[in-house]
């Protein structure tokens, strides 16, 4: 086993430049689960690190050696694509063991390495069948199992469950993770689901447009976004935004005023703050809640409704801060009645208020439940 270090991997196809210099360090042992906008740059990122791509810049090391001009066979890598691209003439067995045939193993080796995948995949009763007679959950098994039988040093896999459906997904989720714990290997996981990017990873890297946003724990990138795209980008629904202006500044409080909500006294480090000032205010649509619930130092505003939808254990309030033409989602706990055009009264603690400056985006640094300061980026 061993930890992965990306040390300013540029990659860039003709003139075009993908990557810019990502700088990431994986721990030995860690799940690292890399999400981003279509054409962000993951995909290339893992083929780097597996060396199915050159880099046109920048190191990789794997535990102390650099790899970067290593064969992919050399790097002790397992890949896991989307498509489980299994070959369809040859048994299960025979496709978990096939790769195996030209390393220099013995016979026995060989079947005990695969033995001992499809225990730990319970895909034993399928080893004599071929790719037609399993179901795609079987087959993604089967193309993780190919992985594992190579007893890899860094595991990474593609959106490894994107042609699974719902109940599948989870169930294969699961398994992923309890895997993971089992073999205590380094794994590297792409993946559009915001679901499975906070259930699986130690920590979630954010990439856009080539450049890592974060680097950080799931509820860290939730609670602490760096910037006003991470803070967008993590989270579902998405974090609402206001453009406000400051009109107040002290050490550790940000008065800012948004066109409906009025004057907002956010506790964050204004130290690179000034009076006038354009900001982006963010509020996630789970920090908002019926006023008749509110706290000591909530911040209370008027809420007019467009329509709502709920799902019984939940309710989605769609519509305008009043006085503000900034479209706004509500998520609500429970079912709650609200018809179109109804006026409601909201409130948000101002702890919950997130601050990035207009024009770069950055996040003020926000304080922590246990009052210390979190660094902005
Ligand atoms: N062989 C190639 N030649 C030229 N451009 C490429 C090549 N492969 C990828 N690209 C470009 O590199 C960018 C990043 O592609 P990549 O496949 O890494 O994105 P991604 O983040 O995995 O996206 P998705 O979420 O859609 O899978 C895209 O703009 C893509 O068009
Ligand atoms: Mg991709």
């Amino acid at each position: 086993m061993a930890g992965l270090t990306l040390q300013g991997v540029v990659k860039q196809y003709g003139a075009h430049p993908i990557l810019h210099g990502i700088d990431l360090a994986v721990k030995d042992g860690e799940f690292v689960v890399l999400v981003g906008p279509s054409g962000c740059g993951k995909s290339t990122l893992l083929r780097i690190i597996a060396g199915l791509e050159t880099t046109s810049g920048g190191k990789i090391l794997i535990g102390d050696e650099d790899v970067t001009t290593q064969q992919p066979g050399d790097r002790g890598i397992a890949m896991v694509f989307q498509s489980y691209a299994l070959y369809p003439h040859m048994t299960v067995r025979k496709n978990l063991s096939f790769g195996l045939e030209n390393l220099s193993l013995s016979k026995q080796d060989i079947d005990a390495r695969v033995a001992e995948a499809a225990r730990m995949l319970a895909i034993e009763p399928l080893l004599d069948r071929r790719p037609k007679q399993l179901s795609g959950g079987q087959r993604q098994r089967v193309a993780i199992g190919r992985a594992i039988v190579r007893d890899p040093k860094i595991f990474l896999f593609d959106e490894p469950l994107s042609n699974l459906d719902a109940a599948l997904r989870v169930q294969t989720r699961g398994e992923i993770s309890r895997l993971h714990k089992r073999l205590g290997a380094t794994m590297v996981y792409v993946t559009h689901d915001q679901i499975e990017a906070m259930t699986m990873a130690d920590r979630i890297a954010v990439l856009n447009g080539g450049n890592l946003e974060q680097f950080g724990a799931p509820l860290e990138l939730f609670d602490f976004p760096a910037n006003k795209f991470v803070a967008g980008f993590i989270g579902s629904p998405q974090m609402n935004f206001y453009e406000g202006t400051i009109r107040s500044v002290a050490p550790e409080l940000l008065g800012i005023d948004v066109p409906g909500l009025g004057l907002v006294n956010v506790p964050v480090d204004g130290t690179s703050a000034a009076v006038g000032q354009t900001v982006s205010l963010g509020l996630r649509p789970n920090h908002i809640h019926l006023a008749s619930e509110s706290a000591q130092h909530d911040h209370t505003f008027r809420f007019r409704a467009d329509y709502a939808e709920s799902v019984g254990t939940e309710t989605y309030v769609y519509g305008r801060i009043e006085g503000n033409s900034t479209a706004t989602i509500v998520h609500l706990p429970g079912h709650v009645a609200v018809a179109e055009n109804d006026l409601l009264e909201f409130a948000a603690a101002t702890s919950h208020f997130h601050v990035f400056n207009g024009e770069t985006g950055l996040s003020y640094a926000k304080r922590r439940a246990d009052g210390s300061l979190i660094a902005a980026a």
